[in-house]
C-alpha cells in the first residue's frame, strides 16, 4: 500500500495529512490529523477522505473551542499553555488544508460517515459543511447523541445515578441553581453541532448513496466501544483497508461502553481476513489486524484478573479505578474522572455477570462489591463462554 505524506504534523501533534493509495486502481483515502487534546483525552482525530466511484468522508471532529470546553473547562483541569493559544477555527482549517491537499473542496463530498456518536468525531461537521448537503450516514443506535442537541446532555444525565454510585467525586453540584447554571451554559443547541442524519445504516454490508450502493465501502457494525460503533472496509482484493473508528486503537486501548459486546466485537474483528492496513481515528495505523486484536483481548484479560482479586474484600467502583497499577497513567481518587470509573465498572459488570463479583453492600449510596472465592481461571472460563455465546440469551440482554 503505497503511503505519501502531504503535510507533517504540527508542535500541537495534529495538522498531518496523509494519502494511502489502495492497491485497486481508483481507491485512494487521505487521513487528516485534527486536534483533539491528548494524555487527557484520546489525541488528535483523524479524519478520512475516501475518494472512490463516490467522495466520502468519514467522522468530523470536534471545534477547536468544544474540544477545549469538554477535556479541560468542563471537567476543571488545567488547560496547557499551546492549547489555551489555538486560535477558535483552528482544528477546522486543519480540515481545510487537508481537504485543499487532497484537491478537493467541501462540494465534492457526496456523503459523510459518522463512525460513532462521540463528540470528538461529529461534533464539527455543520461547521465544515456550512450549507454544503451531501447524504449523512450513522448507525441508528448511536443517531440519538448525534441528531438530538441535547443527545450528549442526555448521555450524561443518563449515566449520573450510576456514576454517583461508583463512589467517584461528582462533578455536578447537587444544588438545583448551580446545576441550572451549568445547563445553560452547555446550550448544545445554540452551539449548532446537531446533525441530521439521513442515510441511516442498520445492517453490514456496502454503504447506500441515494439509492445507489458504493461497492467498494462496505459497513460493518462493531458495537462495545458505542451500541452503534461501524467501521468502514475498503476495496475488495487481498489487501483491504478497515476503518474502524474508536473500535480498536493503537497505542492506547478503547474504553468499551459494554465489556460483553465489545469482546464480542473483537472476536467478530479476529476472524476478519483479507485486511492489510487497518486505520483507527486516533493514534497509529494497526498492520497486524489479529496480533492487536489478542492483545486487545489480553489486555481485557488482565484487568479482569486485576479487579477480580482486588474485590477479595469489598470494593466500590472508585476504589478499583483509583488503584496504584490500576491504570498506566495517575487516577487522582478526588477528582471527577468519567472514563477511568467506566473502566472500572464495565470490568465489573462483566464479572457480575457471571456471579464472579456480588454485590456486598450499599453505604451512602456508593455500592461494594466482594469476589466469589474462586480461582479466577474458572470465572474467566464463564466469561469465554458467555462471549462466544455458549450461554447467551437474547431474552435476557446477554
Ligand atoms: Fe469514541
Ligand atoms: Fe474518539
Amino acid at each position: 500500500m503505497q503511503e505519501t505524506i502531504l503535510k507533517p504534523q504540527s508542535a500541537i501533534g495534529s495538522g498531518r495529512v496523509r494519502r494511502f493509495d489502495a492497491p485497486e486502481k481508483n481507491l485512494r483515502v487521505t487521513q487528516i490529523t485534527t486536534f483533539c487534546p491528548d494524555v487527557i483525552g484520546p489525541g488528535p482525530t483523524h479524519l478520512y477522505l475516501i475518494e472512490g466511484s463516490a467522495i466520502v468522508l468519514l467522522d468530523a471532529g470536534i471545534p477547536t473551542h468544544l474540544a477545549q470546553a469538554f477535556f479541560y473547562q468542563w471537567r476543571n483541569q488545567p488547560m496547557p499553555a499551546e492549547v489555551q493559544a489555538l486560535l477558535p477555527d483552528h482544528t477546522l482549517q486543519e480540515f481545510f488544508q487537508g481537504l485543499e491537499l487532497a484537491g478537493r473542496s467541501v462540494s465534492d463530498i457526496d456523503l459523510v460517515v459518522i463512525s460513532h456518536g462521540h463528540p470528538d468525531h461529529f461534533l464539527m461537521l455543520q461547521s465544515i459543511l456550512n450549507g454544503a448537503k451531501p447524504a449523512i450516514a450513522a448507525h441508528i443506535l448511536d443517531t440519538p447523541e448525534i441528531c438530538n442537541p441535547w443527545g450528549l446532555l442526555s448521555m450524561w444525565l443518563s449515566r449520573t445515578e450510576q456514576l454517583q454510585a461508583t463512589g467517584m467525586p461528582s462533578a455536578w453540584s447537587p444544588r438545583p441553581a448551580v446545576r441550572d447554571e451549568l445547563f445553560r451554559n452547555l446550550n448544545l443547541e445554540s452551539m449548532g453541532v446537531a446533525v441530521r442524519v439521513d442515510t441511516p445504516i442498520f445492517d453490514n454490508g456496502p454503504v447506500r448513496l441515494r439509492g445507489a450502493t458504493l461497492s467498494e465501502v462496505e459497513a460493518i457494525h462493531l458495537p462495545g466501544h458505542t451500541p452503534g460503533s461501524i467501521g468502514l472496509i475498503l476495496g475488495q482484493g487481498d489487501d483491504r483497508i478497515l476503518l474502524c473508528g474508536d473500535v480498536l486503537l493503537n497505542p492506547i486501548t478503547p474504553h468499551p461502553d459494554n465489556l460483553l459486546v465489545y469482546l464480542r466485537t473483537l472476536r467478530v474483528l479476529g476472524q476478519l481476513d483479507r485486511i492489510g492496513l487497518v486505520l483507527p481515528a486516533h493514534g497509529e495505523e494497526i498492520r497486524d489486524l489479529k496480533a492487536r486484536v489478542q492483545f486487545l483481548q489480553e489486555h481485557h484479560r488482565q484487568r479482569l484478573n486485576l479487579t477480580y482479586e482486588a474485590c477479595g474484600s469489598p470494593c466500590s467502583v472508585w476504589e478499583i479505578a483509583s488503584r496504584d497499577g490500576y491504570f498506566d497513567t495517575y487516577v487522582n481518587p478526588a477528582k471527577f474522572n468519567p472514563l477511568a470509573a467506566l473502566e472500572a465498572l464495565v470490568h465489573m459488570e462483566l464479572l457480575n455477570m457471571v456471579d464472579g463479583l456480588r454485590r456486598c453492600d450499599i453505604r451512602n449510596d456508593v455500592h461494594y462489591f466482594k469476589n466469589s472465592g474462586e480461582p479466577f481461571d474458572r470465572v474467566y472460563e464463564r466469561i469465554v463462554d458467555l462471549v462466544e455465546g455458549r450461554n447467551s440469551g437474547a431474552m435476557m440482554r446477554y
